[in-house]
């Protein structure tokens, strides 16, 4: 089973590299399941989310985008608020990764504006755990 786990994981990575090379075929979701990478299933904001946000965005934000994401305000910055600079955007809409401005960004889509981060590709796990957050609800946990 471990060994499935593994094989899919891989599978995921290579899928990823390859969008690299390839990314007028449009966007790239991750699909794969959060245990399949690092064995539990519950997304936490405080201790799994804010840190991929403090390590890759927070030299930014503030204040690009109208966007604060350090820990205070990173929340109430995102889930259900709507985007500065793409007004018809909400950042995060709970449960629906392919509705927010915040996912298509990261996955590097091209649809809005700069991509996120600007200068490179977050790691594939960053990308999975984000997924996972806002397909679990997008929870203050
Ligand atoms: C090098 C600076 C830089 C870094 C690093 C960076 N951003 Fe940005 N970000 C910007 C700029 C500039 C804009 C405004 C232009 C745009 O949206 O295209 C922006 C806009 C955004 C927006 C849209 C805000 C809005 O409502 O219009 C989101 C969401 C966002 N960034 C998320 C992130 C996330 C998440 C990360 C880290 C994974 C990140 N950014 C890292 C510079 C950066």
């Amino acid at each position: 089973m471990r060994r499935y786990f593994q094989v899919f994981g891989l599978f995921g990575l290579l899928l990823f590299l390859f969008n690299g090379c390839t990314k007028d075929s449009g966007p790239y979701y991750v699909t794969p399941p959060l245990d399949t990478i690092n064995g539990y299933d519950t997304v936490y904001f405080a201790t799994d989310v804010v840190p991929i946000f403090v390590e890759h965005c927070w030299v930014c934000h503030p204040p690009n985008g109208g966007l604060d994401l350090g820990a205070t305000y990173a929340y109430d910055n995102l889930v259900g608020a709507t985007s500065v600079g793409f007004p018809s955007e909400t950042r995060v809409v709970p449960y629906d990764p392919l509705q927010s401005l915040l996912w298509k960004k990261i996955i590097h889509s091209g649809e809005f504006g700069l991509d996120m981060p600007p200068n490179e590709v977050l790691p594939t796990e960053d990308l999975i755990v984000i997924r996972n957050w806002i397909e679990q609800g997008a929870q203050n946990n």
